[in-house]
């Protein structure tokens, strides 16, 4: 439904966007020619740009709740433990098998990036072990100052690793699958991948793990986006004599 109401307002914008630019005293023949959105094409890899915004979301929980460990605040491990759970689930089970099974392979049979495939699927791998140990450690009725340490290390090195991780799969990895894929192709994989949300999320499995972020984004405090407007920045002073020559 939301891919024929984009193509629709297309459709509609398409004359008022030709009208609004410099082509509207005498458009040339080609700014007609601009090609429909393939509706499915759009979406494979759109959605899992989508379920990135997801992650990294988890992975902003993660660095909350890093930063009440380095500096001895209180902390409920149950909150880590649902945070964790999330990216079990929607992570782990659905994005990333997703990518084993629908993109991954794709590009391994073109000889197409294979060296950063094959570190991308070791760091799925890893990020399980650290799921699972962030679990673990979730249920425990306290931390030694050791234990929490170890797991503000171990938080701040698994974002800083799927951060590098998802922006390589945007940039390259997506890409790469759009020119390797017929818009056939690519539509069967966007079905393959909706069918695996509804088997491994249940129905309307993308805007379920959107509330439980945002349930679990509440529970730390990080639910109010305005928060982290950055503050303006100070006067800086220019040298005696008055402003310098801008560049040209
Ligand atoms: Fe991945
Ligand atoms: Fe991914």
């Amino acid at each position: 439904v939301s891919e024929n109401s984009r193509r629709d307002f297309f459709k509609r914008s398409l004359p008022l966007v030709l009208a609004a630019s410099p082509w509207a005293a005498n458009p040339p023949a080609v700014a007609l020619a601009i090609p429909e959105p393939q509706g499915e094409t759009i979406s494979a890899t759109e959605n899992l740009m989508k379920e990135h915004g997801v992650i990294r979301r988890c992975f902003l929980v993660y660095a909350a709740v890093a930063a009440r460990l380095d500096r001895h605040q209180d902390l409920r491990l149950s909150t880590l433990g649902q945070a964790a759970g999330l990216m079990r689930l929607f992570g782990e089970q659905f994005h990333e098998q997703s990518e084993e099974s629908g993109v991954f392979p794709v590009l391994k049979k073109a000889n197409r990036l294979t060296d950063l495939v094959d570190i991308l699927v070791a760091q799925h791998r890893r990020g399980r072990e650290l799921t699972q140990y962030f679990i673990g450690v979730s249920k425990a009725d306290s931390l030694s100052s050791i234990q929490r340490t170890a797991l503000s290390t171990h938080l701040w090195s698994f974002g800083r690793m799927y951060a590098q991780h998802v922006a390589r799969e945007d940039t390259e990895v997506f890409p790469a699958l759009r020119q390797l894929l017929t818009p056939k192709q690519l539509a069967d994989l966007g079905n393959q991948f909706a069918d695996a949300e509804r088997r491994v999320l249940g129905k309307d499995g993308f805007e379920h793990g959107l509330e439980r972020i945002e349930e679990i984004e509440r529970e730390l405090d990080l639910g109010n986006l305005a928060r982290f407007t950055a503050p303006a920045p100070p006067d800086f002073p220019l040298p005696a004599g008055g402003a310098r020559k801008q560049p040209v």
